[in-house]
């Protein structure tokens, strides 16, 4: 008999690693998400670390997803509509970089292309060679990060996007790249959302702010507060991740007897003595 072969690992994981990932804290995040819910919403998605952790464990729901960056979410619509051309731009550029990494690398970082899996794959291509492995863009929008140390980047990981493109493709998936308070006017009661804003900045210089080039500043974290207690009045559960600044306990102060402090590494900073444990905050209305 014919056997047949599929490119499916158990779990899809995120395909990039994204400034604020919340791989290493999943196991607490998890402790905190609601047994039951009709409709999941992340509007500050990144990466995916929660929504494909939660999507993967077969709960009978339907998923919200969305961010701001473009990029990002044209990354995730090209995975799932288009993973095999997506593969095969990945294998060339994975060939082309082992020839000569250096001069590889400044080239498509230089490089503007327009069409979809060209703009997807050099996304991918930077982010699994770059320094620190983080997208960041300047305040042009450039995306202006030096060649990484890698010996062996794992530029093509086909296992994990096909896995991830037939997670997309089966369950009832919606995502869209918009602002998190359009993506969360029709949450409503029996729904959970899961909120992982850019953070408040600890100090002033910890700059976590800059995903996209615009920056999420103190009213943008208002604009969020309101949002959490329009919702919290709807009967909508929620689940904030932020940091433990004064900003935010004080914007949140009426939720008090739901805030976790969870110990947490932050990987941003490329200053490694920066990457010691610290505080954080999970905010929850239930
Ligand atoms: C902390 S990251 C999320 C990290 C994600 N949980 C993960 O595991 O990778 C915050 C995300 O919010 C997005 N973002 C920034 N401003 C936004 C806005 N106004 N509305 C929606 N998303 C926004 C950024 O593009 C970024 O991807």
């Amino acid at each position: 008999m014919k056997q047949q072969y599929r490119l499916i690992s158990s779990t899809p994981k995120p395909f990039v690693k994204w400034a604020g990932g919340k791989r290493q804290l999943l196991p607490i995040i998890a402790n905190h998400v609601p047994q039951k819910f009709e409709r999941y919403f992340e509007p500050f998605l990144g990466g995916g670390a929660v929504f494909f952790s939660l999507v993967s464990q077969g709960k009978d729901a339907k998923w919200i997803v969305s961010d701001l960056n473009s990029d990002l979410v044209l990354s995730y619509v090209t995975i799932r509509d288009r993973v095999k051309e997506l593969i095969s731009a990945l294998e060339s550029h994975s060939a082309n970089y082992f020839k000569n990494s250096n001069s590889y690398y400044y080239k498509i970082r230089e490089s503007n292309p327009k069409g979809q899996i060209e703009k997807v794959s050099r996304l991918v291509f930077l982010n699994k060679t770059c320094f620190n492995g983080l997208y960041r863009v300047n305040s042009k929008g450039k995306f202006n990060v030096p060649l990484g140390k890698y010996v062996n980047p794992n530029i093509v990981n086909r296992e994990n996007l096909a896995a991830v493109s037939e997670v997309l493709q089966s369950k009832d998936i919606s995502i869209k790249c918009q602002d998190f308070e359009a993506a969360l006017k029709n949450a409503a009661a029996g729904d959970f959302v899961y909120l992982d804003p850019p953070y408040q900045p600890v100090s002033e210089t910890a700059n976590f702010t800059s995903y996209t080039g615009d920056n999420f500043d103190y009213s943008d974290q208002e604009r969020l507060h309101a949002k959490f207690k329009a919702l919290d009045k709807k009967g909508v559960k929620i689940l904030l991740s932020n940091s433990k600044s004064d900003e935010i306990i004080g914007l949140f102060s009426e939720f008090s007897d739901n805030i976790v402090e969870i110990n947490a590494n932050r990987f941003i900073n490329s200053v490694s003595q920066k990457r010691t444990g610290h505080t954080e905050l999970l905010i929850k209305n239930y």
